[in-house]
């Protein structure tokens, strides 16, 4: 993609990477893609603002090279050392080898881990200011969001907040403002990214949002490192990571994830889900195996309840659920209820496995295992619906408003 101005000097000068289907190795998906956003601001010391995947660097060099000769920039400002955000800077110092990078202390650590090379650094902390001419920066320290390094610029005349990661969406788009495209669709997005990224972060975003709402600055723009940009209502989103990092969940939804052998924990499934629903509380049903598991932690996020099932083998949860499991002990959602269910032949396990590992993810155990024994009979499938009721009821008096009464 060619140059975009963002505000007047200032140039969006990343890449669109159209075919991206995976972050963060296989553990996200990315169906629509992403962007690296770079910015590059025109001034009397014109600055880059982050860089892209190394993949990039011609693309992004492209486009710096149609507004200034790469030879001028005076500053490059390293927000963030992970790879999608710095993997273009060697090639980019070597076209303005004078250039100083601008970064926090344990960035610059990490670049010279990284790239084994000593640049010109500049260490800057929160509070900070460079002026570049016209425009001031000034730089606030954001430290794991979503790494130790992390740190947001702001462009004071402009009232622009450059957060890098924060506020992101992996959203490839020919439009750079969510102003010009589908709002719903880049809300989902976000949600997706702060669920599978930010999510285990919470206490520490809240303070950072606290914290900056304190300094009074005035926002007009925020233009994060991936996806669209926000200038139409930057509150918006600022709102929504205020709600999302509180932990608060103001509807009683139920999320049932489940796999199952020889199809005992299926049925359960199913009419657990049927209990649930009996009860006016919103509920949706996944398979592991079959489903994304990117979209059910974005699930989670605004969900009470949840329960997984599981046929046991080797004393223990069918392995197609583990790395779901493990997802939700290092992102630990939290205030959330759940129980677990399921089915066994000769042998027991799978639900205390499961239960283990969903206290392990701070999740409240509230209910004691449903489990059945090979095939389940009439009385059965009645406990199952009931059991599915019995979680409804829970999730309810937990505190969160209800869509509709029984
Ligand atoms: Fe933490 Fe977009 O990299």
């Amino acid at each position: 993609m060619s140059a975009h101005e963002i505000v007047k000097d200032i140039h969006w000068v990343g890449a669109v990477d159209w075919d991206r289907r995976h972050f963060h190795g296989f553990s996200y998906t990315t169906p629509n893609g992403t962007t690296y956003n770079a910015y590059l601001i025109i001034d009397e010391k014109i600055t880059l603002v982050d860089t892209v995947l190394p993949e990039f660097f011609g693309e992004m060099a492209d486009a710096i090279s149609g507004i200034i000769d790469p030879k001028k920039i005076e500053y490059i400002i390293a927000n963030h050392v992970e790879i999608d955000h710095s993997g273009a800077l060697p090639r980019m110092l070597e076209l303005c080898p004078n250039a100083t990078v601008l970064c926090s202390a344990k960035c610059r650590d990490g670049l010279k881990k990284n790239y084994h090379s000593d640049w010109n650094f500049r260490i800057v902390k929160t509070g900070d200011t460079v002026s570049l001419g016209k425009k001031t920066l000034e730089f606030i320290e954001a430290p794991m969001i979503h790494w130790p390094d992390s740190m947001f610029t702001y462009v004071r005349e402009d009232e622009l907040l450059l957060p890098n990661d924060a506020f992101g969406q992996h959203f490839a788009s020919a439009e750079r403002f969510d102003d010009e495209i589908d709002e719903r669709m880049i809300m989902n997005e976000a949600a997706k990214y702060y669920a599978n990224i930010l999510l285990d972060l919470g206490s520490i975003i809240h303070r950072k949002l606290e914290e900056v709402e304190k300094m009074g600055i005035p926002i007009k723009i925020i233009a994060p490192s991936h996806g669209i940009i926000w200038r139409k209502d930057p509150a918006k989103i600022v709102e929504a990571y205020k709600k999302w990092s509180s932990g608060v969940i103001d509807s009683p939804r139920v999320i049932v994830i489940y796999d199952t052998m020889w199809g005992t924990t299926e049925k359960m499934a199913r009419n657990i889900v049927e209990g649930v629903a009996a009860e006016g509380v919103a509920v949706r049903l996944y398979r592991a195996p079959f489903s994304d598991h990117t979209s059910i932690l974005k699930d989670v996020l605004d969900t009470k309840g949840i329960l997984v099932g599981s046929s046991t083998i080797h004393n223990s949860f069918l392995p197609t659920l583990a790395s779901l499991l493990e997802e939700f002990e290092t992102l630990k959602p939290k205030n959330r209820i759940g129980a677990s269910f399921g089915s066994f032949g000769w042998g027991r396990g799978a639900c205390r496995r499961i239960e283990e590992s969903l206290k392990a993810a701070g999740i409240d155990i509230v209910m004691p295992a449903l489990e059945t024994q090979y095939v389940p009979d009439k009385d059965g499938f009645k406990a199952y619906h009931q059991f599915g009721r019995d979680f409804a009821k829970k999730v309810k008096e937990s505190g969160v408003s209800v869509l509709k009464e029984a």
